[in-house]
């Protein structure tokens, strides 16, 4: 069973572990499964070491990572953001919501300042034009101590490369091709893509956040994905590229990010 949340006043009487202790624990592999699988413990481990429990999914849309049970089970509040009403009307029953575009100049009077302590978005930031602003409003909406978390695809993935030069019909058409599940009535849609601030390179993004209003940053980066797997040849030649480049750390090629964040 998971420790019962230790509240803010608590964390900050006992001094919180910085969130780079906090990731250290993780026993972090640079591999992509590794993202996926740990995603959802990461943000419980930050939480509860932390004791942050007004927690903000944004994007959560139709899929919120913790469903009402485990919101319970943990102690936490979570308020559930999305830019589409439909997204939300999706959403099992049991939560707080709040539509909005987290970029949108209207974002902040709606969020409210200081209302939460952990924002978190998974496979949302690619999909926000206007990056920069999403992460100021983020800030906004923080309280002081507060943490903010994106895992996001990062540019120069070549799938990711792909998919931000073709025009959006075609890119659409040939994902919905191979996987049928990405068509838009179907479970998993295609949102339009522009990958703005998808890096994992700490020189690209810690600027930006630091203007944003955050202090601390920790940028951790993935390699690999399975676009590639259904066509033989490209699969192979693919996986021998990603394994140098996981090998090597080169984070210009990287697949996927956490970004975490302190305010
Ligand atoms: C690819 S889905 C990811 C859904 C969920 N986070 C997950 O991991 O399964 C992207 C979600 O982000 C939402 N979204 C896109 N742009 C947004 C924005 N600017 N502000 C808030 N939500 C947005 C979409 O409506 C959609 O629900």
């Amino acid at each position: 069973m998971n420790a019962p949340p230790i509240s803010l006043a608590q964390a900050v009487g006992r001094k919180p572990l910085e969130i780079r202790d906090i990731v250290a624990r993780l026993d972090y592999d640079p591999d992509f499964n590794w993202a996926w699988e740990n995603y959802k413990r990461t943000i419980v481990e930050i939480a509860q070491q932390r004791g942050l429990t007004r927690h903000l999914e944004i994007g959560g849309g139709r899929d919120p990572l913790f469903l009402p049970p485990e919101v319970a089970a943990h102690g936490f509040e979570v308020t559930l953001n999305d830019i589409s009403a439909h997204e939300l009307s999706r959403a099992p029953q049991g939560y707080s919501t709040v539509q909005c575009d987290i970029a949108g100049k209207d974002a902040k009077a709606i969020l409210g300042a200081g209302r939460y302590d952990i924002a978190y978005s998974r496979m949302v930031m690619e999909h926000v034009p206007d990056v920069a602003r999403m992460w100021e409003n983020i800030a906004y909406a923080l309280a002081p101590g507060g943490v903010a978390f994106s895992f996001f695809p990062t540019l120069y993935a070549p799938p990711y490369v792909l998919n931000r030069l073709i025009p959006e019909k075609i890119s659409r058409w040939m994902l919905e091709t191979v996987f049928p599940d990405r068509k838009e009535d179907g479970d998993n849609p295609k949102f339009p893509a522009y990958y703005d601030y998808c890096f994992s390179e700490e020189a690209k993004i810690v600027p930006m956040l630091k203007r944003a209003g955050f202090s601390d940053v920790v940028a951790l980066p993935f390699w690999g994905y399975s676009y590639f797997w259904k066509f033989p040849g490209v699969k192979q030649i693919d996986a021998a590229f990603t394994r140098i480049a996981r090998e090597r750390q080169w984070r210009a090629v990287s697949s996927f990010a956490y970004i975490i964040a302190t305010k």
